[in-house]
């Protein structure tokens, strides 16, 4: 298989994901962002098909054969840890990026995720937290919301990342696992609060995580998921409202109830805000190699910024308690 073909898998895969029809349209702007917008994508289609991965359906959508699901889930772990890895260390370890993060998020973070400040105050100051909770973080990144978190509070802390993270970079009362999320109980951990920041795209199954999620006792789920439409040709938005986005119907389907708290304005105005800001910090990062760097962030917000004007996106927290313990810190 082509590098092309497995990057299109790789795309299905987190379509699919995120329950997505998957068509011509739908697979461009995602391409694009991976730096394939040359690409003849259905042409590449039909080499899958030929190699019996990928067929069309009655109703004009691109499915995976039994097969090719097991091929884009193997290719979807690797094509994540890739893209991922190079883009974190470097994004961690650049002055400019932590500048720009700083003026973007109110915190100079090395951050990868949607949040605005009035998200992250809200995960700094406003979750109960005491120095006996054990907190989970799925798809930590550099763990630099654990690390607040264990600071301000004392109590522990236990990211999960595919990331070959450096364990010396942790600050040392966060325990670093480098794995995957979707095996997190094969660690033998425990929490008694779970995050995950935009990291939840990025199971193979999303019911069967919030299952697992769900097995441990007392646990508190914090987990700050958007929904986006790729497909400009979708007209049935319903997919974009709390209740109904992919991960509100895994917590449906697990017997899950929850509140939610909608950030749908907070991310279209960091998409806006980012566009703004980045600009200002172009020299730095030119000055430090890093124009990669700066050209996919600023790829990254001018979509985000395209979705939103579309009406094709919508961000939520969504809040489970599995005991009758409060949301809200009561300040
Ligand atoms: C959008 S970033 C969010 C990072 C961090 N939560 C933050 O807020 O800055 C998604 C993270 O999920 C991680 N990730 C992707 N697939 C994963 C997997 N299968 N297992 C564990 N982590 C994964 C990536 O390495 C990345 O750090």
């Amino acid at each position: 298989m082509t590098d092309t073909q497995e990057a299109i898998l790789y795309v299905i895969a987190s379509l699919q994901n995120q329950n997505q029809s998957i068509t011509l349209d739908a697979l461009r702007q995602p391409f694009t962002l991976m730096g394939y917008g040359e690409v003849d994508i259905a042409e590449q289609l039909g080499g899958l098909a030929e190699m019996g991965l990928v067929y069309l359906s009655v109703d004009d959508q691109f499915r995976l054969t039994e097969l090719g699901q097991t091929e884009a889930n193997r290719i979807y772990k690797i094509k994540a840890r890739e893209e991922f890895s190079s883009f974190i260390e470097r994004a961690s370890a650049s002055p400019a990026y932590l500048d720009f993060c700083r003026e973007l998020y109110g915190y100079r973070l090395p951050l990868f995720n949607m949040m605005d400040q009035e998200q992250l105050d809200f995960v700094f100051n406003s979750i109960p937290l005491s120095g006996s909770d054990i907190v989970l973080d799925l798809g930590c990144g550099p763990a630099s919301i654990l690390n607040h978190l264990v600071n301000k509070y004392g109590c522990q802390g236990i990211g999960i990342d595919q990331i070959d993270w450096p364990e010396a970079a942790m600050e040392g009362s966060v325990f670093y696992i480098q794995g995957d999320i979707d095996s997190f109980l094969d660690y033998q951990i425990t929490s008694t609060v779970c995050l995950a920041v935009d990291s939840l795209y990025f199971t193979t199954d999303l019911p069967a995580l919030i299952s697992k999620l769900r097995s441990i006792p007392q646990n508190r789920l914090y987990l700050f998921y958007s929904q986006y439409i790729f497909d400009p040709g979708n007209k049935d938005q319903s997919l974009l409202h709390a209740d109904h986005t992919r991960l509100a119907a895994a917590l449906h389907q697990a017997g899950l109830s929850y509140q939610t708290i909608d950030y749908s304005t907070n991310e279209r105005m960091l998409y806006e805000n980012g566009l703004k800001i980045l600009p200002k910090y172009r020299d730095l990062f030119e000055a430090e190699g890093n124009m990669r760097l700066y050209e996919k962030n600023l790829q990254e917000y001018s979509m985000g910024k395209d979705l939103y004007d579309r009406g094709m996106a919508s961000r939520f927290l969504y809040v489970v308690l599995m005991n009758d313990s409060k949301i809200f810190r009561v300040l």
